[in-house]
């Protein structure tokens, strides 16, 4: 492929992209009834997204429930200290500071930290269910199984 034509693929996969996932967005990034999550979510969307949304550069999203379940062990503070200074997770993945907007205000990133947080609780709790409702089918499963009182 020429340079050329390389270019114009790669152009047309970057258009596509946003186009694909905003059909899905109010799922996946689900609007919360708290209003500082609200406000959250908007920072989010504009700025955390293009990496987090799309697992760009290895950023974890937040719908992966397991790229989640160690990072929300966390104290709050030490994702809000790397999302705001920088960090080099231990695969290597980078996470620049204020994810290269520099114009975001602490507060800002701090919400867009809280709101991401909230959609990986969300995908934690909701494996967490599957996972208890598969016992229970195979609890149920195992007693048909083992005619014994
Ligand atoms: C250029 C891509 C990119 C952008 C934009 C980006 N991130 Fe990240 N982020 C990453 C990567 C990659 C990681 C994974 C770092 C690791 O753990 O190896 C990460 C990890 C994180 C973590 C988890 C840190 C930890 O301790 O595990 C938080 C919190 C975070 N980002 C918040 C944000 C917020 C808030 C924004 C928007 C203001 C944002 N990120 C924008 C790439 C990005």
């Amino acid at each position: 492929m020429s340079a050329g034509a390389a270019r114009r693929c790669l152009l047309a996969l970057l258009a596509a992209a946003p186009a694909a996932a905003a059909a899905g967005t109010e799922d996946r990034y689900p609007e919360f009834a708290d209003e500082h999550l609200t406000a959250g979510r908007v920072i989010w969307v504009e700025n955390c997204m293009t990496c987090h949304g799309y697992g760009i550069a290895g950023a974890p999203d937040p719908n992966k429930a397991k790229a989640w379940a160690y990072r929300l062990e966390k104290p709050r503070e030490t994702l809000y200290d790397h999302a705001l200074n920088g960090f080099f997770g231990p695969d290597g993945t980078m996470m620049p500071a204020r994810g290269g907007n520099e114009d975001l205000s602490d507060a800002e990133v701090k919400l867009a930290v809280d709101y991401m947080a909230a959609v990986a609780q969300r995908a934690n709790d909701l494996a967490d269910e599957q996972a208890q409702s598969e016992a229970e089918t195979d609890a149920v499963a195992e007693s048909r199984l083992d005619p014994r009182p």
